[in-house]
Formats: structure tokens, sequence, C-alpha cells
């Protein structure tokens, strides 16, 4: 069965080719150019964007896998959440193919996607394993979440204002570094002492897992304008926010880990590229003897790769969501978990 995949939840406008749930081809244009000169994502200027390129992207996508749309047998597409402007714009692309071509369409959950996406890089018959623990950190998006069986997904926790991407973005933006700002803190950090700067950390309640990251934006924002950095301070500014950071996801992660008992952890989304990141989660692993995934960094940033995998089996299964599937911002994951 050959599935297309669409995802514009975001910035990026990707689709993507699986053959019998196995990558054939992925394309992401990203808009970082669009948006880089204000420091983050603007709304409408996305979805305007995804509507110039989606076409060009589906495309390419078809044509890296060396087939025709006739050849598709069914279409899954990023249903939520996201922005709403931008996933229409997927959602569009989607039914008009499957309009035209006759084919089943799936909406999917954008989180589902990231949970699944290193299934990608495995053999069909060594998928992770469930149940397992689920982070996905990215500019959107902070969470822990518990993926129980196939299709059954608790939310344990999120952030409860920003995203911990958008953390690093805006004190890369507040110490004037440029637009997407995780990879330059990032590089910057490899250079200076963690321990520099004691940046404040967020704890919410114990045996909660919900996280914060605007107190943080807050602090550090209130400590560059009283201690304005020299150029030469920067790596140091950078690997005490970097680490601060990572501490407190760190932290949830651990407690979830405890309250659950699972033995496998993934970790997705743009900020799992992270060097200090990746690091601290396999330490984390070790010392409790959990297995530690960690998508490639191409699969852990938005695509459509993962959006199809993830309905794959709907779609496998004679499923089909029809052409009145709508975008939706703020779609329910699961059940509240509880005990
Ligand atoms: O998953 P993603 O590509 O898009 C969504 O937000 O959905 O994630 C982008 C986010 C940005 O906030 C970016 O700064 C962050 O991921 N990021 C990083 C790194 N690479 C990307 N943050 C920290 N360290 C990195 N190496
Ligand atoms: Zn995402």
């Amino acid at each position: 069965m050959i599935v297309l995949g669409l995802e514009s939840s975001c910035d990026d406008s990707a689709a993507a080719v699986l053959r019998d749930g196995r990558l054939v081809s992925s394309v992401v244009s990203s808009q970082d150019e669009v948006h880089g000169p204000y420091g983050g994502v603007v709304p409408e200027l996305a979805s305007r964007h995804h509507v110039r390129t989606m076409l060009a992207v589906v495309d390419a996508a078809l044509g890296r896998a060396e087939i025709d749309l006739d050849a598709v047998d069914g279409i899954a597409v990023t249903r939520g959440p996201g922005l709403i402007g931008s996933l229409l714009v997927g959602l569009s692309v989607a039914k008009g193919i499957a309009l035209r071509r006759g084919v089943p369409l799936v909406g999917v959950h954008h989180l589902e996607g990231h949970l699944l996406a290193a299934n990608l890089d495995r053999p069909a018959d060594a998928a992770v394993a469930h149940p397992f623990l689920g982070l996905i950190v990215s500019g959107g998006h902070s969470g822990l979440y518990l993926a129980r069986a196939p299709g059954d997904y608790a939310c344990l926790g999120k952030t409860r204002d920003d995203a911990v991407g958008e953390a690093f973005d805006k004190v890369a933006k507040v110490l004037g570094l440029g637009y997407p700002g995780g990879p330059i803190i990032d590089r910057l950090a490899r250079d200076g002492d963690p321990t520099a700067i004691r940046f404040p950390r967020a704890r919410l309640k114990r045996g909660r897992f919900d996280l914060s990251f605007s107190g943080f934006k807050t602090a550090v924002w209130q400590w560059v304008r009283d201690n304005p950095p020299a150029p030469e301070r920067l790596p140091d500014v950078a690997a005490s926010v970097q680490e601060a950071l990572v501490d407190m996801l760190v932290d949830a992660t651990s407690e979830a880990l405890d309250a659950t008992g699972v033995e496998r952890l993934v970790v997705s989304g743009g900020v799992s590229a992270n060097r200090r990141l990746r690091a601290r989660m396999t330490e984390l692993g070790d010392a409790r003897g959990v297995e530690v995934i960690v998508p490639r960094p191409t699969l852990c940033t938005d695509n459509a790769a993962m959006i199809a995998l993830a309905g794959w089996p709907r779609l496998a299964a004679g499923e089909s969501d029809g052409l009145g599937v709508e975008a939706d911002a703020a779609l329910p994951f699961g059940v509240a978990w509880s005990g």
C-alpha cells in the first residue's frame, strides 16, 4: 500500500511517501527565512507560505519516490493540533487529491506522528514496544505522553504556558543571536560553563508532570537587562540557559518514569536535536535501565513521514475519515492519566 503523507501544522510544508510502512521519500520545505526577521513564527505568514509551497512539495515527494499520483492508495494528513490556518492548507490539498483520485483520507494527530517517528528507522518487527513514555519537545509542544498500546495514548503532563523550543528561541532573541535560537544556543553552549549563572528552574507540584517555561523566559530577560553580556560571555550564558531548560525536562521525565515504571522512553520534536538533552536523557536511561530512543534529527523535526506512518494502519484497515474531516487545533489526545 502506498500512502502519501501531508503535514502543515506549523511552519514546515511537508510531504512523504511510504510503501507498506517503509519510508520511500520525505520532503520538507522550511520557512525559517520567512519568520527569522520576527524571531518566531507569524501564523498568517505561515499559512500563506504553505499555500505557495504545498503542491510543489507534494510533487517533489512523488518525484523522489518515482511514482505519480495514480499510484497513491491513501492519504494521511495532520488535522491538529497546530496553527489553524496552516492546518487548513494541508487538509485542503489532501481533500482535493482524495476527491480527484477517489482514495481514502485519514486525519492524524500531530503528536501521534512524533511518538511513532522512531519506527521509521526500525524494521517493522522491531517497532518500539508498548508501553513507552514519550517526551515531545518542540517549538509548539512540550509534554509527556504514555503510549499504552497502538492508538491508546494518555497525556501525563504538558506545558502550562510556552513550549521549551519557544523558550530557546525567545532567549536567543533577547541575546540577539538569531532564529531559530535552539541550534544557536546548542552550538554556543559547547564552549560555555553550564554552572556560570544559576537561572531558576520552575518546579510544579510533585507527582504531576506539567511543565512551565514562561517564568524562566522572564527571569532570563531580566538577567540580560541587568547584566548585558559581553560577546565573550555568551557561551556561558547559553550553556547556563540550556542546562536549566534541560534540568526541567530531565526532572519531569525522571518522575514520570518512576510513576509509570515503563522500560522505554522516546524523545522527539525539534528540541530533541539538542546535544545536551540527548546526553542527559541517555544518562537518565542508563541509571534507570530504561532504553532511550531518539529518532535521527530529520525525523525529530516536523515531517510528513511520521504522519503517513501514523495513518497507515488505519488506511490499511480500510478506514477513511472522508472529506468531512476538519482541522482541529485542540484535539483531545488520549484520556487524562490519574493514579
Ligand atoms: O519540531 P520543530 O521543528 O517544529 C515545531 O515547533 O513543531 O521544532 C522547532 C524547535 C525550535 O524552537 C528550535 O529552536 C528547536 O526546535 N531546536 C532546538 C535545537 N534544534 C531545534 N532547540 C535546542 N537545541 C537544538 N539543537
Ligand atoms: Zn511537531
